[in-house]
């Protein structure tokens, strides 16, 4: 079957890939455009370890086709960092412990900024709320939660 040819922007930049008609967003990310930021926990929309968004609205990449993408924006972990200087997230995460092995993080952090763009204040329950689709076999999710509030409190100050 004929490929489709999708024309979309990957954090802020345009992007073009050919896909099959059943590849998932998140098989179009890690193999075709070897962004492997984004990981496959359960590859069924339960573990939000793919979340990425597309067009501002948060969502898990394997239940996403890739060729529903056409003419939208994605934003991957990918994007986060501006070049070597870390987004206030990822910093906070890093101080806090907020990650052990690491496969839940790129997800945990994509989800967080989403949250952090709708409220930039969000209370310690607001954040286990919003996070509650991305799961952590890890951490406990205590630190995750920490970093999260004080990356929104440095961003509030900055
Ligand atoms: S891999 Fe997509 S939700 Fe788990
Ligand atoms: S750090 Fe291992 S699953 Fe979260």
């Amino acid at each position: 079957m004929a490929k489709h040819h999708v024309t979309a922007t990957l954090n802020g930049n345009p992007v073009e890939y050919l896909c099959e008609t059943q590849q998932t967003l998140l098989e179009v990310l890690r193999d075709e455009l070897h962004l492997t930021g984004t990981k496959e926990g359960c590859a069924t929309g339960d573990c939000g370890a793919c979340s990425v968004t597309v067009d501002g609205r948060l969502v898990c990449s394997c239940l996403v086709l890739g060729a529903e993408a056409e003419g939208k924006s994605i934003q991957t972990i990918e994007g986060m960092a501006d070049g070597t200087k870390l987004h206030p997230l990822q910093q906070k995460f890093l101080e806090h412990a907020a990650l052990q092995c690491g496969i839940c993080t790129p997800g945990m952090l994509v989800a967080a900024r989403s949250l952090l763009e709708r409220n930039a204040n969000p209370t310690e329950e607001e954040v286990r709320y919003w996070l509650a689709g991305n799961l952590c076999r890890c951490t406990g999710y205590n630190q995750i939660v920490e970093a999260v509030l004080d990356a929104a409190s440095e961003m509030r100050r900055a």
